[in-house]
């Protein structure tokens, strides 16, 4: 059974494509065959940090009748990469049919994959709810700022009302320190479960990191980099971990690979 994960965030440009490729990358180290899909129709951007040239896109198997097999890139990573097109404006607007039949696309790789990761757009949107409620797993980036907290807020407040999500795990980016970042999430913690009658897991924590930052220049994944230090690796390797052991969350609605 696919297990499938979505990096979700209510603020834009928190980390969220870094976590995705980076964990994915990861996972596929550790010996399980991991697809990313790029969810950020649209403005999908995954391929460029992971330097790999794209052809087919999802807008494929929206326009062309392109099966999934045709628009699953083999990367140099190990990891199977879905992209989700840039530049196209009509993948900006998907209405609720077109979602559904991108998630259906990918039922005929459920026994080709053990982990399915989904880079989602930004925000509370239709689409970001939409994506995130159909994996298992709603990963929500965190940064150490009062606008961070209050859209992971809001997007996890929809997540539970619309989508009947019981459960969400946090990653905590940009933190100084394993303490800052612990005490960010208990602070925020602290604050959903006030509001809402929700589970807030803590999935792990990420640095700020000069390498993390040029790694999207020099379009290589940080977690292939030789001099990737200790403790980042072990920042990557706690999140895949997280990642190998978590409980599915039982929610209904429209799923991946029909679960
Ligand atoms: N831990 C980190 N340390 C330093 N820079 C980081 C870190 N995480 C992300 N960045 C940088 O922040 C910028 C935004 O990261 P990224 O594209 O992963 O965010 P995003 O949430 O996917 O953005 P968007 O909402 O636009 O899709 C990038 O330039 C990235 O290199
Ligand atoms: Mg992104």
């Amino acid at each position: 059974m696919v297990k499938t994960i979505a990096i979700s965030s209510g603020k834009g440009g928190v980390g969220k494509t870094s976590l995705a490729v980076n964990s994915s990358i990861k996972l596929s180290m550790e010996g399980m065959k991991v697809a990313l899909l790029d969810a950020d129709f649209g403005m999908a951007n995954s391929h460029i940090l992971l330097n790999h040239k794209v052809t087919n896109t999802i807008q494929d198997i929206l326009e062309n009748k392109a099966a999934i097999e045709q628009v699953v890139h083999d990367t140099s990573s190990g990891l199977k990469l879905i992209p989700g097109g840039s530049g196209i404006l009509e993948l900006l607007n998907l209405d609720s049919k077109k979602r559904w039949e991108i998630i259906r696309s990918l039922d005929p790789l459920k026994d080709t994959l053990d982990y399915l990761v989904v880079d989602t757009p930004a925000g509370a949107s239709d689409a970001s709810l939409e994506f995130a409620a159909a994996c298992d797993k709603v990963v929500v980036v965190l940064v150490p700022e009062p606008t961070s907290f209050m859209d992971a807020y809001a997007f996890i407040k929809a997540l539970n009302m619309e989508k009947n999500f019981q459960n969400v795990s946090v990653v905590v980016n940009l933190a100084a320190n394993g303490a800052g970042a612990k005490k960010s999430f208990d602070s925020f913690k602290k604050i959903v479960t006030k509001f809402l009658s929700i589970d807030v897991e803590y999935a792990g924590w990420l640095p700020r990191s000069n390498l993390m930052a040029s790694s999207i220049v020099s379009r290589k994944p940080v977690i292939l980099n030789k001099s990737l230090d200790k403790t980042l690796n072990g920042n990557f390797s706690s999140i895949a971990n997280y990642f190998l052991n978590f409980e599915e969350e039982k929610s209904s609605g429209i799923k991946f690979f029909n679960k």
